[in-house]
């Protein structure tokens, strides 16, 4: 828990508005292995983080609702019986979706004031979009007691970021941040939200991201694009989705789509079939498998799926030869953000000196180091 910023959004909510508010955190997440299987209805191993966003809500005591953006320094007014997305697409519209998306399961949302800040970085493939929406729709539930259940508020934050930031993004995210445990790792079946809870102990090694700092924007990117390419094969092969597809019956449509679409849909298929290794390599103890099964992710991430970029691609191969690193591959939606690094406890500082410098001379920017602790899901605080 990152008191002083907790301690931060209560004290500016206090000044702002005159009153105690209550404080919500919702942390963000990473994804030890399966990507872009969630919209699949396939198979993903996420886990919420110890780092996230900080809000502070509380019903307002007029007629409009004020939000403020401590990060940004960015502050909004709405009032919340005429909600419509921003044009302008900012970090407005994930706050204003979850409203609208609330009142269309027939809530009533009276008018609130909150204020948010964070600590993992917009744009780095650390859900922030997920964790924020979360907190909202959370803090909205306790404070108007809308009787709804955890399950019901992750739909609302995912279709916040269909309908108003234009994302059309699959569960993991959301469900990640809402339900996160100490220490665990969840492995999420999408199609049923069933999942089961690991303990993720990799003995010798540590999980560490290397941020590219290259911002992602997922919702100009080809996110969208892909998941459009999947839902047409499953479509041409009659199935609900790729899920329940085998490589056997996607060759039967090999000539009728293009070499490209039988990659990325060879890809989910493949990286499906991953993901229950991995599970089953960590029951096991079998970290050096497990790794090895991140590093053939991100070779299907970078060249079948094409979601990579120049950044990932140069840290991941670095990783890949030092003997001190197990596993390493690109983590979330793709084209910047932060790659996954399983590294030798023991023999990290050397290797994360090392590729620190290579990274700078490379690309004549910074890459960032962040040790992440895995920890429980949206709470109040
Ligand atoms: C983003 C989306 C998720 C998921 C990942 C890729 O984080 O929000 O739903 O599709 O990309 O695995």
């Amino acid at each position: 828990m990152n008191q002083s910023l907790k301690e931060q959004v209560q004290q500016e909510f206090l000044n702002y508005f005159k009153t105690e508010p209550l404080l919500v955190f919702s942390p963000g997440r990473i994804n030890l292995i399966g990507e872009h299987t969630d919209y699949n209805e396939g198979f993903v191993f996420p886990a919420a983080i110890d780092k996230g966003i900080y809000t502070a809500i509380q019903q307002s005591e007029t007629n409009k609702s004020t939000i403020v953006a401590l990060d940004k320094n960015e502050q909004y007014e709405f009032t919340t019986s005429s909600v419509s997305p921003l044009t302008t697409n900012g970090w407005q519209n994930y706050i204003l979706g979850v409203v609208s998306e609330i009142q269309q399961k027939g809530k009533i949302v009276p008018n609130f004031n909150l204020v948010f800040s964070g600590d993992i970085p917009f744009g780095a493939g650390l859900s922030s979009s997920a964790a924020l929406e979360n907190s909202v729709v959370f803090g909205l539930n306790q404070v108007f007691q809308l009787q709804l259940t955890k399950q019901e508020m992750i739909f609302i934050s995912q279709k916040a970021e269909h309908n108003f930031v234009g994302v059309k993004c699959g569960i993991m995210d959301q469900y990640a941040s809402m339900f996160g445990q100490k220490n665990k790792a969840l492995h999420l079946d999408c199609r049923t939200l069933d999942a089961t809870i690991h303990t993720a102990n990799f003995e010798n090694y540590e999980l560490i991201l290397i941020n590219t700092n290259v911002k992602h924007s997922l919702a100009d990117s080809a996110y969208n694009k892909r998941r459009a390419v999947c839902e047409n094969i499953s479509k041409l092969l009659k199935k609900s989705s790729l899920r329940n597809i085998k490589e056997h019956d996607l060759i039967t449509i090999k000539d009728k789509i293009s070499l490209e679409e039988y990659e990325q849909a060879l890809y989910v298929i493949q990286e499906n079939k991953r993901t229950l290794q991995a599970v089953k390599s960590l029951e096991t103890d079998n970290v050096s498998k497990f790794g090895s099964l991140l590093f053939e992710s991100h070779e299907g991430l970078s060249k079948q799926y094409k979601v990579s970029c120049p950044e990932l691609d140069f840290l991941v191969h670095k990783a890949q030869k030092h003997s001190s690193v197990i596993g390493a591959r690109m983590m979330g939606g793709g084209f910047g953000g932060c790659t996954i690094n399983l590294i030798k406890t023991s023999e990290k500082e050397a290797f994360l000196t090392q590729i620190q410098q290579e990274y700078a001379q490379k690309f004549k920017h910074n890459c960032a180091i962040y040790e992440v602790n895995l920890s429980n899901g949206t709470q109040i605080i």
